[in-house]
Parts: C-alpha cells; structure tokens; sequence
C-alpha cells in the first residue's frame, strides 16, 4: 500500500487538539470509502474510528462548528425534504441545508499533492497515476486538474461532520469544500456558479449520474427548489417560519449510486409504471411547495407520507428505514419519509413542536437522530 503516511509527532499533537475541540461534535464522514481503505490498510486505528460511530448529538447548531473552525471554506449537508429520484428524471425536487458541513484549508507543503484528514490522524500523498486513484482521490484529482493546479504542491486537509453515506450529501459537501478552500489558498477567483458546477463533475465520479441538488444545496447552503432540465435551475426557498424536523440515521450505508442505477433499471423494464410514480412525486413536490408558503403542517405532514410511499414502490426503501418512519409515526410525527438515495442512509420526520421523545426513542432502537430547524 504506497503513500498512505502516519503524521509526524507535531501534527498528531494538533489532530489530538483539533479532536479535544471536537470532542462534542456529530461523527465525522467522508465521501467514498475511505474509511473502509484507511482500515484495511492499517492506516487508521481502531480509536480514531470510534469518532466516526459515535453519536450524532441530539440538537447541533452550525455555529458551534463555524466556530471552532473560523475562516474555513465550507460545504453544506443537506436533506431532501421533497422530490428525491423523481428529480433524476426532470421533476422538481424541495431541499434544505442542514446543520452539519465539511470544512477544508490549504496548507503550502513542499513535495506533492497531501490530502489530509487530521481528525483521523491520516493523510495520503495523490496518485500521480489517475489508474490508480481511490475513490477519495479522484474528485480532488480532478477539481486540481480543472483549476489548474495539478503540478502545484500543497496539503489539503478536510475536516468533515456529516456521517458518510447517510443520504446527507456529505461527498457534495466535501467536494465543494475542497474547491472552495483550493479557490481562497491560489486566489482562483470562483463565482458560486463555477464551484457548483464543478462539484458538479465530482458528484457525477461518485454518482453516475446525478441531478445535480446535493451540489447545489452544498455550494449555496440554503432552502431552495431545483430542476435538472437542460441546464439545471433552482430557485432560493423563503419559509415564513422554521420548520421542526427530526433525522433519523439508519446506520446502514446507501449508495446513492446504486440506488439511482436501481430506479434506472426499473424504469427501462416498465416504463409506463415508474413514469407515474415520477409524475406523481412531481405533483406533490408542486403541492408541498405551496403547502409551505402557507405553513399548512398538517398537509405537509401528509404530502411526506405520500412521497415516502411512491419511494417504496419503487423500491428505495429498507427495513430500517421503514422501523425509523414506524417509531416516528408512533410518535405522532405529522408526516415522515426517506430522505437522499435510500436503501439505507436516512429519514426525516416532521415534528412541529421538537421531538426529543422520538430522538431517544430512535436511539433506543439502536439509531442514531438529531433535530434540525429548516428555514
Ligand atoms: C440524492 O441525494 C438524491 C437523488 O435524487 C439522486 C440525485 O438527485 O442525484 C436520489
């Protein structure tokens, strides 16, 4: 296993500090499989991963972790709260940030491209090969080759709060943090337009093909409305009031990539039938859009339930998902459904008044939730 390399003495000193800091932050996570690699290359002990499982806190505000990491570039993770798949094929799908990001820097380093991840204690020197580049190396080989900055030599450190394959867009998140950090160190000059679309790109090595919504929600972190279309379109979401949503994690890793590539398979063998279920989630992402204008959370309540069942009829759905929507429901959640690829990953639920009973009931059941506030 070449370039994997363990950080000197002074920089675990940092990590160590660095992870005292964090010490009451959500798990960390990275696109990819990472992890997976780091493990089996011995790279990574087994204490370093334990930040990685350990529990999302109930309630987590974004400032804290601007705070602790002042003036680093960011990406947002983000849930779906209308539209998901459906929006693959052209219809429009409601997403909203959530408080949980990827944050990055770049660091001068004198003999090639590192690419860090202090908390783990890890970093990797890139592949010069793109042959032999590992599923985390290869957005950031080529963010580095579109800006121009393949021969330069730097560090890159990322420092990530979203759980990895969890349906909360952490690769987006990661890939625009990246472009963005990349973008302040060489002074690149990116509108927010060339950083989505390269994230873009990235999303497209890690997904096949992808709308383009985890990306954008990434690069804009905010409520917004998006259509795929010829040239994507999305438009900011103005809530009048905060909506109360509780996340619940199933702990079981979705791949986005397969389960788009599921619908993909479906939709070729019965056509007709899952061009319904798409113009169905259409129509209810248009009358859930102006449900929220007027913050009618009864019925956006329902129009959830009604999203998560056309989800499982084509088959994104799993049994943990379906225990979370269960345990949310008899918790008296106005309405609850799968958020982000499915076939794991996570849930949300609507709960107007909070829902810290539902939180420890999840995690009683072996999950792991958080309240968030959208809007
Ligand atoms: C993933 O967060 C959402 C999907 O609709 C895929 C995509 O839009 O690219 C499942």
């Amino acid at each position: 296993m070449p370039s994997f390399r363990k950080l000197p003495e002074k920089e675990k000193a940092r990590m160590i500090q660095d992870r005292h800091l964090h010490s009451s932050s959500a798990p960390a996570g990275v696109f990819g499989s990472v992890m997976g690699e780091l493990v089996e290359a011995g790279e990574i002990e087994i204490w370093k991963t334990g930040e990685v499982v350990s529990p999302v806190r109930a309630k987590i505000g974004l400032s804290s972790f601007v705070d602790e990491h002042g003036g680093m570039a960011a990406g947002h993770g983000k849930i779906i709260l209308f539209g998901e798949h459906a929006v693959v094929y052209g219809s429009r799908a409601i997403a909203s940030p959530i408080p949980l990001a990827v944050r990055a820097r770049v660091l001068g380093e004198d003999d090639g491209v590192w690419l860090a991840f202090p908390r783990w204690g890890v970093e990797r020197r890139m592949q010069k090969d793109s042959t032999r580049l590992t599923s985390f190396e290869a957005p950031a080989a080529l963010i580095l080759g579109e800006l121009g900055l393949a021969d330069r030599t730097m560090r890159i450190e990322v420092f990530s709060e979203i759980p990895r394959s969890m349906g909360l867009g952490g690769s987006a998140a990661v890939a625009v943090a990246i472009i963005r950090a990349l973008d302040r160190h060489f002074e690149v000059g990116l509108s927010d337009d060339a950083v989505n679309a390269l994230a873009y790109q990235c999303e497209c090595i890690a997904h096949g093909t992808p709308s383009g919504i985890d990306n954008t929600v990434a690069t804009f972190g905010q409520p917004l409305v998006y259509q795929k279309g010829a040239s994507p379109s999305f438009q900011p979401l103005h809530l009048k009031q905060p909506i109360a949503m509780i996340v619940g994690m199933t702990g079981v890793e979705g791949s986005t990539a397969e389960m788009v590539a599921r619908v993909r398979e479906g939709r070729r063998r019965n056509r007709t039938f899952y061009d319904s279920v798409i113009q169905e989630i259409d129509s209810i992402t248009v009358q859930a859009l102006e449900t929220l204008d007027s913050n009618d959370l009864v019925l956006i309540g329902e129009l959830m339930n009604t999203n998560h069942g056309f989800l499982r009829r084509i088959g994104v759905s799993s049994r943990e998902l379906e225990e979370l929507i269960r345990i949310a429901h008899g918790h008296g959640a106005y309405g609850a459904k799968l958020t982000g690829g499915g076939g794991g990953g996570s849930m949300i639920a609507l709960f107007p008044d909070g829902g810290n009973r539902v939180v420890e009931a999840m995690r009683d059941a072996g999950y792991q939730a958080m309240e968030v506030r959208i809007g």
